[in-house]
């Protein structure tokens, strides 16, 4: 959840001291460390944790003191940022910091102190960067799931964010460093919606109620959208949504939204595919119980991608993007579908079923088909979608598999931008024979090895030679422990590095 107030501003017509706010946060290097617009009580303080060997600025480094100021309790936050100059990844992360500490504190308005060291080296790189950097990286750390306890009150968190220097730079400066924190407030929405549609319980979230959050967001920004219930489905032949979703008394939904911010529906349009997977419990295949309420998560990939859309229709680039979203709740039952089914695409390929809970391949496939119907020239697939890939790269980076290497290096270079950590896996040939049926075009499952690669390579043959790029966020979209910008819980991964892509195409 995020204050629906919040917001960040900038100020340099007054002294520090006399913005009124419960904390300060200080950025502080090794080298640098007197902040020269500090009043001298809080330079002193500053100076004395030094002195004794408290703080060394290091980075990430966090230390608190609490300082009277007009009788008024404030908590000047320090955040060490090793040597300078850090780059826009290390002030996202100090920021990430520091906002976790404002939030213990139970701080309304934050001032952000920015030492003139740092406004010289925006100065010489790229300032909304920094800007975009700081703001999101603050909001993202001052995100808490939603609880539902009884007599409790909800969390609000910050309401305003300010960024405060003591020289007037030139008016272009605070224009720039505005369309950053623009940029960065854009950027942290998106992923908190992920995050939130994400941490919702099967029992809160089932296809309809994804259809019902896609068709908000549609109607906030005034999209035009699209949702297929089962009898369309069936009309139009949607084997592999249908077939997952037939153990369930939630019936599955097919969700379209589509973004127009050129002046026609004509050229490159970039499809966003989602798995909406609401609860994973593996069908038939049943999944072992420990650990199975984590399948709640098996929609982070449809949040991403409506996260995603979030965060273009508040920046409006000039792209055509449409969103699809296949859904479905994965359940055992009498009318489930079954080990040994064989299967019909959207796409007219046919697929042996071997395993019910490779699921998300199969509305995927149909995903894809119908992305492609919808005119979308190159694919973006985001799922939840193997263990394998969890054994491979941990919760730390998401897996990739392409059919088009100069499309994967643009998306890893906006990766590189947002600090999301996309790693590529091969896709050999050898995996595609893999995944050959004796009585089908295609089997859905193919035993442990290269399991990210088959199961990515699966969804591929559905591109059609379109340009495509799979992410596997079964690691990173959902996490055990919190770590550096992630919380425990969802992440909303791949938002930003997929918007970003968007944004700079
Ligand atoms: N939703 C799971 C993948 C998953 C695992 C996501 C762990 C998040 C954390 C997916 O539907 C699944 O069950 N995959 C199987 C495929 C196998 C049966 C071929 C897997 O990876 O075990
Ligand atoms: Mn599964
Ligand atoms: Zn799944």
């Amino acid at each position: 959840m995020m204050n629906a107030k919040f917001e960040a501003i900038w100020r340099s017509d007054l002294p520090i001291e006399l913005i009124e706010a419960q904390a300060v946060i200080c950025l502080v290097s090794e080298a640098e460390w007197i902040t020269g617009h500090f009043p001298e009580a809080w330079k002193e303080a500053i100076a004395s944790v030094k002195e004794r060997g408290l703080f060394k600025g290091s980075e990430s480094q966090l230390f608190t003191i609490p300082v009277m100021q007009s009788d008024m309790p404030i908590t000047l936050i320090l955040v060490g940022t090793g040597q300078y100059p850090l780059n826009p990844e290390g002030l996202r992360l100090a920021a990430v910091r520091a906002a976790k500490m404002t939030v213990k504190i139970n701080a309304d308005q934050v001032v952000f102190a920015l030492p003139s060291s740092l406004l010289t080296y925006s100065l010489s790189q790229d300032i909304a960067a920094v800007a975009h950097a700081l703001t999101e990286g603050f909001i993202l750390g001052t995100y808490r799931r939603k609880t539902y306890k009884r007599n409790q009150q909800a969390y609000i968190g910050p309401e305003r964010l300010i960024f405060h220097q003591d020289k007037v730079f030139q008016d272009e400066y605070e224009q720039q460093w505005y369309i950053g924190m623009e940029r960065g407030k854009a950027f942290a929405e998106g992923t908190i919606l992920a995050r939130d549609l994400t941490n919702l319980p099967g029992n809160m979230l089932v296809p309809r109620d994804l259809a019902s959050a896609a068709e908000r967001l549609a109607e906030q920004h005034g999209l035009e959208y699209e949702v297929l219930d089962e009898q369309e489905m069936v009309k139009k032949g949607m084997g592999g949504l249908l077939s997952v979703g037939s153990g369930s008394v939630n019936p599955p939904r097919m969700i379209v939204l589509k973004y127009q911010g050129k002046s026609a529906w004509e050229g490159e349009i970039i499809g966003l595919v989602g798995k909406g997977i609401t609860f994973d419990t593996g069908g038939i295949s049943l999944k072992p119980r420990l650990g199975m309420e984590e399948m709640i998560s098996d929609m982070g990939g449809a949040a991403a991608v409506l996260g995603a859309l979030h965060t273009l229709c508040l920046i409006r680039p000039e792209q055509n993007v449409v969103v699809v979203i296949p859904s479905a709740e994965n359940m055992p039952s009498g009318s489930a579908f079954k080990p040994g089914d064989i299967i019909t695409t959207l796409s007219g390929r046919t697929v042996e079923i071997l395993n019910t809970d490779a699921e998300g391949r199969l509305v995927l496939a149909d995903g894809l088909t119908y992305a492609k119907e919808l005119g979308a020239t190159r694919i973006i697939d985001v799922a939840t979608l193997t263990g394998a890939v969890v054994s491979a790269l941990g919760d730390v980076a998401t897996g990739a598999v392409s059919n088009d290497d100069p499309f994967l290096n643009e998306f890893i270079l906006a990766s590189k931008r947002t600090g999301e950590k996309v790693w590529p896996l091969p896709a050999y040939t050898e995996f595609e024979e893999m995944l050959r049926s004796e009585v089908a075009d295609l089997r859905n499952s193919t035993g442990r090895y290269g399991a990210s690669i088959t199961a990515g390579l699966f969804i591929g043959t559905f591109a059609e030679g379109m340009p495509w790029i799979h992410l596997d966020i079964a690691g990173t979209a959902y996490v055990s422990k919190e770590r550096g910008i992630h919380p425990k819980g969802a992440t909303g991964a791949m938002v930003r590095t997929i918007a970003d892509y968007v944004i700079n195409q």
